[in-house]
């Protein structure tokens, strides 16, 4: 279709000419992004307002249907129901509204309980700064943690201070791990490991999926005292006392305890910096016994620098708050860690999931 007034097409893209050379500039690939921040604002207030769930609890429904079981008046339900259905999220056929498939198989398989926590957690902690990005660019600090209440440098002294956003990172941090654990649980070989720490475990997420996944682990949660608490509340309500125990240190300060024949680091490497994730690689280097290994599992960039999309955009996130130097790194900058560190045997191991997650391991050369 081309447009009358200029004869240049308008599908399927908005056209441009450049003034300097009279050519065509296509500029659709721009709406996503420029909107980026109101595409969110639907999928949040799709959550905030249930749609999803009234719309498999009711079946497809009609507009003025969505209106009156979600009390909005009726142009309201029309914006979200525009906003929803332009970005996949809702389909529509013949007048009526439906969950797209993709959310359909994510209510079905109870993962958006999950993706709520998300977009509670984006909403709340990391959207207001994500506003100081160019700022943190320009400082080489994560300029938004001024957005948080109380003091101290990172976000996690910061959390310790606000027991209400405390609940909401680890509500979400667990639901983050549960969607991208798989790879840790089902891809890593556990056969000749009894004995396991994982360092700044958080809520124990990760301990209580391994314990249930390969029943002779046992497992150690190190983190620190706030995180320690919602840890052991978790280990007790799963019932796994007797087989994971939680202790409350910083693991830069304190001693770690040691002999172990797995050391993790779950989401850890992605907050400091590369002279910091080498010390902590050394320190479980020497809570091993020989012959054991190290694992670190994370979102990962690629060597290449130009990927993938999920790493980048999250980036903004690590840019912007948990520490100074936070952000995600490449596989390479892993493997020369660990090299570093006097680990061998560098093997990746990659997810086949939605994000890009993964596993690093080492092996401690027998004595
Ligand atoms: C991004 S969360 C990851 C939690 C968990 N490993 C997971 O994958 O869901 C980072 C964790 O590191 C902990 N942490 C931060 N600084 C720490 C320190 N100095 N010593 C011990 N733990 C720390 C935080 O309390 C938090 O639980």
């Amino acid at each position: 279709m081309k447009n009358p007034r200029t004869g240049l097409p308008t599908d399927p893209h908005p056209v441009v000419v450049n003034p300097a050379d009279g050519k065509p500039v296509d500029l659709g690939p721009l709406v996503p992004v420029l909107f980026g921040f109101a595409a969110f604002q639907q999928l949040r207030a799709a959550s905030e307002l249930q749609l999803f769930e009234y719309l498999t609890l009711n079946g497809p429904s009609t507009c003025d249907q969505v209106a009156a079981g979600l009390r909005l008046p009726p142009k309201s339900a029309r914006k979200l129901l525009l906003g929803t259905t332009s970005l996949g999220l809702t389909e529509h056929e013949e007048g009526r509204y439906a969950p797209s498939p993709m959310l359909r198989d994510a209510i079905d398989g109870g993962v958006w309980p999950l993706i709520r926590n998300i977009i509670d957690f984006q909403h709340r902690l990391s959207y207001l700064p994500a506003m100081e990005y160019a700022e943190s660019l320009r400082t080489g600090k994560n300029e938004g943690l001024k957005h948080l209440p109380g003091s101290g440098g990172d976000l996690y002294s910061r959390l310790e201070q606000a027991l209400d956003l405390e609940n909401l990172f680890f509500r979400g941090m667990n639901s983050w791990s549960e969607l991208s654990n798989p790879v840790l649980l089902h891809q890593v070989d556990y056969a000749g490991v009894r004995d396991l720490l994982d360092v700044g475990g958080g809520d124990a997420v990760n301990a209580i999926a391994l314990a249930r996944a390969h029943p002779h682990l046992r497992i150690t949660v190190f983190d620190l005292e706030g995180a320690t608490e919602v840890a052991r509340d978790n280990v007790a309500a799963a019932g796994l006392e007797d087989r994971i125990s939680v202790v409350a240190g910083d693991m830069f300060g304190d001693p770690l305890p040691d002999g172990f024949d797995l050391v993790l680091f779950a989401h850890q490497f992605v907050i400091w910096s590369p002279e910091q994730n080498r010390a902590l690689l050394k320190r479980a280097h020497e809570a091993l016994r020989p012959g054991g290994r190290v694992a670190v599992f994370n979102a990962f960039a690629d060597d290449d620098g130009c990927g993938p999309l999920y790493t980048a955009l999250d980036n903004v996130y690590f840019a912007t708050l948990p520490a100074e130097e936070s952000t995600i790194y490449r596989w390479s900058e892993h493997e020369d860690w660990l090299t570093a560190a006097g680990f061998a045997d560098i093997t990746r191991v990659r997810s086949d999931g939605w994000t890009p997650h993964g596993v690093i391991e080492g092996r401690k050369p027998d004595a």
